[in-house]
């Protein structure tokens, strides 16, 4: 079984070549949009497939922006990293060199740390939760969409997406806290993933997603967490004898787009953006349980992984090594406020 991205170098250059040609030939417009005819061009970077719950969220938002906002906005999706990784895509949509993207919370941790809230271990016990916690609305969803770090920066949040709970993988069986003792975890770059892993003795490394396949193969790391869509379509569970079936934290994702370039479009385009942004998020939250479903099942037809389910019990070990404390120790970050309503929620 191959990595994707093992097929993409030259893909990826090719496209790199390609993104500078049309940039070049569109006068290389700051914010890619302006090509002096009316027309806008929007750099959509992700590091996912094309067939999880973002990369099919992302492909919708161009099928609808291209559809319905009069011929005037094309939208370039670049997925699996091929265009900018975790290394620079932030970089990248503050620049103005990416328009959009729709990074997972943890990936704002640098820039804007309150968008940790949705890293914090154990905030839905189910996805059935995810939408009374995490969306526009709620709390959670206004520190999101209201972030001033992110304003600051000339970032705007156009929605939050989702894929659903994170799963534990490794060579080792996990099947409670002490098991990782010893063990080595890629971490996304969070504080608050770092503790988490650190309540339950496990070392962590911060690494951009698309090195993990390798990392794992080649035993820099032994284990690390993801949805079952992730872990599946970058092939990760090729090369790790376990998942342990924990649903112990989320992987949340702010659809944000460059300010600038959203503020040079007219007031109706700005409009036509926002609703596309709207349908692919209701896109988005109608197919991630299902897309994570279906990964699960060909992970567990593929035969070479064993899926550990925990009972209620095991999973409250896990629960009980980090909540409350590690949401306690990041309330300065996250706001007292919220952590203290969190908290009350979950009682
Ligand atoms: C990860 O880095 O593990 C995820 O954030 C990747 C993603 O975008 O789902």
């Amino acid at each position: 079984m191959r990595h994707p991205r093992s097929t993409r170098t030259i893909a990826g250059t090719a496209v790199l070549l390609t993104a500078a040609l049309v940039a070049a030939a569109c006068g290389g417009a700051r914010s890619g949009g302006g090509g002096g005819d009316g027309s806008h061009t929007i750099k959509f970077s992700h590091v996912v497939t094309k067939e999880t719950p973002k990369g099919q969220a992302a492909e919708k938002f161009k099928e609808l922006v291209e559809n319905q906002c009069g011929d005037q906005i094309t939208v370039e999706v670049y997925p699996n990293s091929e265009l900018y990784g975790d290394e620079d895509e932030m970089q990248a949509v503050q620049s103005g060199a990416a328009q959009m993207l729709a990074p997972a919370s943890a990936k704002f941790t640098t820039i804007a740390p309150q968008l940790q809230v949705l890293d914090l271990p154990f905030l839905f016990d189910s996805v059935e939760d995810i939408p009374k916690i995490a969306s526009p609305d709620t709390e959670v969803g206004k520190a999101i969409f209201e972030n001033q770090a992110l304003a600051d920066r000339g970032i705007k949040v156009l929605g939050l997406w989702d894929n659903g709970l994170k799963q534990l993988s490794s060579n080792k069986q996990l099947a409670k806290p002490s098991d990782l003792r010893g063990q080595r975890f890629r971490i996304q770059p969070s504080d608050v993933l770092r503790s988490q892993f650190g309540k339950w003795r496990g070392e962590t490394t911060p690494m951009a997603f698309s090195e993990v396949y390798s990392a794992l193969q080649q035993g820099v790391i032994d284990g690390q967490e993801n949805p079952y869509s992730n872990i599946e379509s970058q092939n990760m569970h090729t090369v790790q004898k376990h998942i342990t079936e924990s649903n112990h934290g989320y992987i949340g994702y702010a659809h944000v787009i460059n300010n600038e370039f959203f503020e040079s479009l007219s007031p109706e385009l700005q409009d036509c953006v926002t609703s596309a942004a709207d349908e692919a998020a209701d896109f988005n939250h109608e197919i991630a349980t299902r897309v994570n479903e279906e990964s699960k099942k060909t992970i567990e037809k593929e035969g070479s992984t064993e899926i550990t389910e925990l009972t209620e019990e095991q999973r409250e070990a896990f629960k009980d090594a980090v909540v409350p404390s590690v949401w306690k120790q990041y309330s300065d970050v996250l706001g007292e406020e919220l952590i203290a309503d969190l908290l009350a929620a979950q009682e």
